[in-house]
């Protein structure tokens, strides 16, 4: 049986996808101070060659930001640092936030509220099953994430990124045209609100409300536009009429589901991620309950998307 297309789907979608992994005119130099083992054509990449644990000089700092950013998610393995190291390679990048939303647990490390643990197990699966960049119901949206796994199943667990770029790259012309100078309202109140009772949500209400982000982000560092709405914290495009903009979201949240944009990451204890989260979106697989996953989390403070 043959299929004829006879218009294009925004789902169905077969051939080549060009790739594109660095902005036009971006220059590749050599990494003098580590080597760099490719996930796929665009995103993600193994760093051999660097301790965590050890300080970060200017050189080493320059070279790893630059690899960030032309492969969005950086992996270290076998990194068993302890949680002020963590914090203090982190910390190279800029202040760490701390997660208003994520309570601060018992077995956490004293006074380190930066330090957000994940733990997954019998009594709790995994949730963050949705593509999603961190924290966009924040005015100024983290910079980067850096992951540690503490405690991982031996199969399942995985992590996925997408490549937000590439991914605006696939868009239609005319959707590129639509969705230029749109902004779209994000929230967190469809997520973390969910479970809180209605006073602990109007009491932190104030301090976060609803934002507004632009739709397509130029990247602060690379220039490079960047598709930014994600399924778990977008609410609405503002302006649009509600099925139109539902519409339109769900054509765009689409985009980061495609294998082409994405890399995969099977960890193990002790690795390390680094994802630059203003060009990315990620989504941890929830497909090993009740066994026990555990990670620790530390972001780096980012700018107001534009
Ligand atoms: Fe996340």
């Amino acid at each position: 049986m043959s299929i004829t297309i006879t218009e294009p789907s925004t789902v169905f979608h077969p051939g080549p996808h060009q790739l594109v992994r660095t902005p036009v005119g971006w220059q590749d130099l050599p990494y003098t101070r580590f080597t760099l083992q490719p996930l796929s054509p665009t995103i993600g990449a193994v760093v051999s060659g660097v301790s965590m644990a050890d300080a970060v000089d200017a050189e080493m700092f320059g070279e790893l930001n630059r690899a960030l950013l032309e492969w969005k998610v950086l992996f270290f393995r076998n990194q068993h640092i302890t949680p002020a190291e963590h914090a203090t390679f982190a910390s190279n990048w800029g202040a760490l936030e701390s997660h208003p939303f994520i309570k601060h647990r018992s077995d956490q490390p004293e006074d380190m509220p930066e330090v957000v643990r994940l733990a997954k197990g019998p009594k709790m699966a995994g949730y963050e099953n949705t593509w999603h960049s961190d924290v966009t119901w924040r005015l100024t949206p983290s910079l980067g994430s850096v992951l540690r796994a503490v405690e991982v199943p031996e199969v399942g667990g995985d992590t996925l990124w997408a490549d937000m770029g590439a991914a605006y790259d696939g868009l239609s012309d005319a959707t590129k045209e639509r969705i230029d100078g749109l902004l779209a309202e994000h929230d967190w109140i469809n997520s973390f609100g969910r479970g809180m009772d209605p006073a602990t949500r109007d009491a932190l209400r104030p301090d976060f409300p609803a934002v507004h982000h632009p739709v397509v982000r130029t990247h602060p560092e690379t220039g490079r536009k960047t598709l930014y709405v994600n399924q778990a914290f977008t609410q609405h495009i503002v302006g649009m009429d509600p099925d139109e903009s539902r519409d339109l979201l769900e054509h765009l949240y689409l985009r980061a589901a495609y294998p082409e944009f994405q890399c995969r990451f099977h960890w193990q204890a002790g690795d390390v991620a680094f994802w630059d989260n203003r060009s990315t979106q990620h989504y941890a697989t929830s497909d090993y309950f009740p066994q026990t996953r555990v990670m620790e989390r530390i972001t780096v403070v980012g700018d107001r998307p534009v």
